[in-house]
């Protein structure tokens, strides 16, 4: 894969759209190996904060900076996974060999990384099934495997088991987590605590475009730090 783009580092990062500053005078750092969770309520900006992660939208102020060689094609080393995954309209196996096409990978390599992808997403017998006649929770899974089988450094994930039932969005999270045993820097939003308790080794809590908090998962939830944090843990956070 070669060196490293992480850290991923945000310096006063601000987006405003229509005279709202969405996003407030965010810094922070994302190192390799941890499973990074921004959590917070519903409307705080996790979703914007994302997307100024992975590069889809830029700051009206402050900085995005990967810790790259100069000439590193940054955009080929991370990919996200969005809360409504757009499928083509073709097989469940198309559709994770689709970005390797792309990509130029030869047709030979392609077949064996396909396969390894739906294997990992639990979707081996559902290959050649038209993707969009998925459940909810198997298409999910068949766009993560979309996003790992570019072999990415970094995979950022908005939301990625809201609308799901809890067996599905469990299956999710396994996924993420075999995910995150290959090898790559999981960055994911939630609203959901159970789902943050679970999966998040540091917590990155949002709250009206603030960055309130930023922690060790544990110590966050024995330890909130803010008071908003505090009313969030116990349910009682509205925006
Ligand atoms: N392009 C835009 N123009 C104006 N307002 C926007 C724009 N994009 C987002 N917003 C607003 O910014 C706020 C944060 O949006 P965002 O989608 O990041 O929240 P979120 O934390 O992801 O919420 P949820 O948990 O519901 O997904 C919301 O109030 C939203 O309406
Ligand atoms: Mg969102």
């Amino acid at each position: 894969m070669g060196v490293s783009i992480l850290p991923l580092r945000l310096e006063g990062v601000t987006f405003e759209a229509d005279g709202k500053r969405l996003i407030d005078g965010v810094t922070f750092d994302l190192r390799p190996g941890t499973r990074s969770v921004i959590l917070g309520p519903n409307g705080a900006g996790k979703s914007l904060l994302l997307r100024l992660c992975h590069g889809l939208i830029r700051p009206s102020g402050g900085e995005v900076s990967w810790d790259a060689p100069r000439g590193t094609e940054v955009s080929h080393r991370q990919a996200m996974v969005f809360q409504r995954p757009v499928l083509l309209r073709r097989s469940a196996a198309a559709n994770v060999a689709y970005p390797l096409r792309l990509r130029g990978v030869p047709a030979r390599e392609r077949g064996e990384r396909v396969a390894e992808a739906l294997a990992l997403a639990g979707l081996s017998a559902q290959a050649k099934q038209a993707a969009r006649s998925l459940s909810g929770g198997e298409q999910q899974r068949l766009a993560i495997a979309r996003a790992w089988v570019m072999a990415p450094e970094v995979l950022f994930l908005d939301e990625p088991t809201a609308n799901l039932d809890p067996a599905a969005a469990r299956a999710i999270e396994a996924l993420i987590d075999g995910v995150h045993a290959s090898g790559a820097k999981i960055v994911m939003t939630t609203h959901d605590l159970g789902q943050a308790h679970r999966l998040a080794d540091e917590i990155l809590f949002l709250h009206r475009g603030h960055l309130l908090e930023r922690a060790e998962a544990t110590a966050f939830f024995s330890n909130p730090r803010t008071a908003e944090a505090s009313a969030f843990l116990k349910g009682d956070l509205s925006w």
